[in-house]
């Protein structure tokens, strides 16, 4: 099975792409890739400028690489409550390649942050939109205090947390051998 893990954030060194990175490498018998989103380096989008250039090809290569995945780990940057710009500019532009870009794949949907609420805001955006775009979404969790709960050798250190997050996984790892038969 094949894993694509993406931290919805175009920082060179995005929390959620660690955490991203971090729960992929739980699930057994899996390959992770993980994606850095600054490969695909777009425009703005504007209506103007896609009648002006049309669908630029990174957009169409990022679509391509999410069709590869058995199963999609996304964690969510969050800024000012949303999508941080820059992964919201990615996703546009791929929905002008197709709505459905994650076309019927499992999901595991995740956020993370410095802050309290983990990215809970933007978390909630995208549990009600990406199964818009074809998303299974199959498990979803925020982490709280990455920098107090997240440890990069031991992973997440709160107990508490620790457990939910590994039940999910548990649980997800079930439910995605059900999609596989
Ligand atoms: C402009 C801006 C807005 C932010 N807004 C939020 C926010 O609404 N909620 C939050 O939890 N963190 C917010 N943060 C902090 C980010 O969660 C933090 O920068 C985090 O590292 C972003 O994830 P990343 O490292 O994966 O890019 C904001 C940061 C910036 C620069």
């Amino acid at each position: 099975m094949k894993i694509i893990a993406i931290g919805a954030s175009y920082s060179k060194t995005s929390i959620n792409r660690v955490f991203a990175k971090y729960v992929a490498e739980q699930i057994e018998d899996a390959q992770t890739e993980v994606m850095d989103l600054n490969i695909y380096d777009l425009p703005l989008y504007t209506t103007e400028k896609e009648k002006e250039i049309g669908i630029p090809q990174s957009a169409r290569d990022f679509v391509i690489k999410l069709d590869e995945a058995d199963l999609l780990v996304i964690s969510l940057a969050e800024h000012n409550g949303t999508y941080t710009t820059a992964f919201k500019n990615l996703f546009d532009w791929s929905t002008r390649v197709k709505l459905q870009i994650f076309e019927n794949k499992p999901m595991i949907l995740l956020s993370t942050a410095p802050g309290p609420r983990g990215g809970l805001g933007v978390l909630e955006a995208a549990k009600v939109r990406f199964p818009i775009h074809g998303a299974k979404i199959v498990g979803a969790f925020s982490l709280p205090k990455f920098n107090e709960n997240f440890d990069e050798t031991l992973g997440v250190q709160d107990p508490i947390l620790r457990d939910q997050l590994f039940e999910l996984i548990h649980k997800t790892s079930i439910e995605i051998n059900e999609f596989a038969d």
